[in-house]
């Protein structure tokens, strides 16, 4: 089969073009608000006239890169200044210049570059001010921030899970043919925890409410979405980490967003290191605010130091809720410590470059090395949308294409992977005959016009295995 082209913001009707003409200007707007407000605190907590002017500058030139998007300009190179102060990738400037021969502006370029792009774009701005205040800043921080706070109930509850579990988990041997199948349960549970967090995307969910939250975050929301999981190898993966003959098994995990997401990956990892199902979990985090939500490093550090600040949760100093929240956080301590978690990132996740590109072949960008790294682990999981697009290319493949054909190399290199994603744009493979049509039919129905966007709605899911043969 030959490789279909990549999705286009000019692709007319789809998530992608609805995209760049309406979420992104949408995106830079809560960016220049979000300034304007952090240049009101320093003002009232007395920062220097340099950090404040610069400030104003951000909010400036935010504002003009929304314009930019509206008025539709082209996509240009980085100055040389700019990759040398921000540490921009050659992967971007080498793309624009391939792809010259074709129109690029915002809205008639390929989307996931543009996409990319323009976090980038944002990046350089904070990177090119003087003040370190401005290099070190997320400008996605807050909204990161509100956002896990009003988590709370899904993240108590999930504490208070894994108390217990933990009790549970110390009758279970991994080694005792009797216990793996309550092992199994377990496990297809803490991979749906991971999977529906990525739910909480903040790029989508621009007005959520608590209610919202409360409603995909329960374990009743859970139970209620598995029919949703269209495509459901988690049994594959299963059967492919347990029978692994390593002695000490390495789970990876592409992150995605933080917050919720992030302490239910935290959840599935500290799962499959008590239970001994994995001796060690490496989490690759971004090196830069990305797409909104994406976890870096230092939002690990935050989220742990969440779960135990009771003003940030304000749950009952000694009730059975502090408890458990305190227990997970110093449990994720102690495997930090211990060994057993690890928390990285590389500049390789925050190219444009898909995964195609995780391949010995792929030496100029790290995608080589992040191969024969990744050919260490027994298990990759690759979390969200973001890296579900990357995964298959973004292209535009026929709705049933084979997993293993959509991943390319990826497949047949050596890294056994898993991508576990709530579906929030127009990529999607993998689906038996006849169900794209059925749900682009039932979304359909409350959406005229837009049927084929029932995969971009966040409201199903796919779990995609590949041994990596
Ligand atoms: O805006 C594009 C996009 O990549 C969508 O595909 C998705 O809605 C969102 O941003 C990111 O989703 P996720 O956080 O799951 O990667
Ligand atoms: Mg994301």
């Amino acid at each position: 089969m030959s490789v279909p082209r990549r999705f286009l913001t000019s692709d007319k009707g789809t998530f992608g073009a609805f995209t760049a003409e309406e979420r992104w200007p949408i995106i830079c707007q809560n960016a220049v608000d979000d300034i304007k407000t952090e240049v009101e605190e320093l003002k009232k907590a007395g920062a220097t006239q340099e950090v404040i002017s610069e400030g104003l500058v951000l909010e400036k030139e935010l504002a003009e890169l929304r314009e930019e998007i509206l008025k539709n300009t082209e996509l240009r190179a980085f100055t040389e200044e700019e990759i040398k102060i921000a540490n921009v990738p050659g992967s971007f400037n080498e793309y624009l210049k391939e792809s010259s021969a074709i129109n690029r502006s915002w809205a008639n370029a390929e989307w996931l570059f543009a996409e990319v792009y323009l976090y980038r774009r944002i990046n350089v701005l904070f990177m090119s001010k003087k003040a370190e205040y401005w290099q070190k800043f997320d400008i996605f921080d807050r909204l990161k921030q509100a956002t896990f706070k009003s988590s709370l109930y899904g993240v108590v509850e999930l504490a208070h899970r894994y108390k217990n579990l933990r009790e549970q988990l110390k009758t279970l041997d991994v080694n005792k043919e009797s216990d793996l199948e309550i092992l199994q349960i377990l496990f297809k549970e803490f991979i749906e925890v991971s999977l529906w967090g990525n739910a909480t995307d903040l790029s989508l969910l621009t007005n959520i409410t608590l209610e919202d939250i409360k409603s995909i975050q329960g374990a009743k929301a859970r139970e209620e979405s598995e029919a949703k999981i269209v495509v459901n190898d988690t049994d594959k993966a299963w059967e492919s980490l347990l029978n692994s003959t390593k002695q000490s098994k390495r789970v990876d995990f592409v992150l995605d967003n933080s917050g919720f997401e992030l302490y239910a990956d935290l959840m599935l990892a500290a799962f499959l290191i008590e239970s001994k199902l994995a001796s060690k979990c490496i989490f690759h985090a971004k090196d830069m605010p990305y797409m909104v939500s994406d976890v870096m490093l230092k939002d690990y550090d935050a989220l742990v130091k969440d779960l135990e600040d009771r003003e940030f949760f304000p749950v009952a100093v000694g009730s059975e809720d502090d408890s458990s929240l305190n227990l997970f956080a110093s449990e994720l301590s102690n495997f930090v410590k211990n060994g057993s978690l690890e928390l990285r990132t590389d500049s390789f996740w925050t190219t444009h470059l898909d995964y195609w590109a995780i391949d010995p072949s792929e030496t100029k960008y790290h995608g080589a090395e992040i191969h024969k790294d990744l050919m260490n682990s027994d298990l990759v999981i690759f979390k969200g949308d973001l890296n579900y697009r990357k995964l298959a290319g973004d292209r535009q493949w026929p709705r049933t294409t084979d997993w293993d054909v959509a991943i390319g190399p990826l497949a047949h290199n050596g890294v056994v992977s898993l991508s576990l994603r709530t579906c929030k744009a127009d990529v999607q493979v993998a689906l038996p005959d006849g169900l794209d049509e059925k749900l682009c039919k039932e979304w359909e129905k409350d959406h005229p016009g837009q049927g084929s966007w029932w995969c971009s709605s966040g409201k199903w899911a796919v779990i995609c295995f590949s041994s990596g043969n």
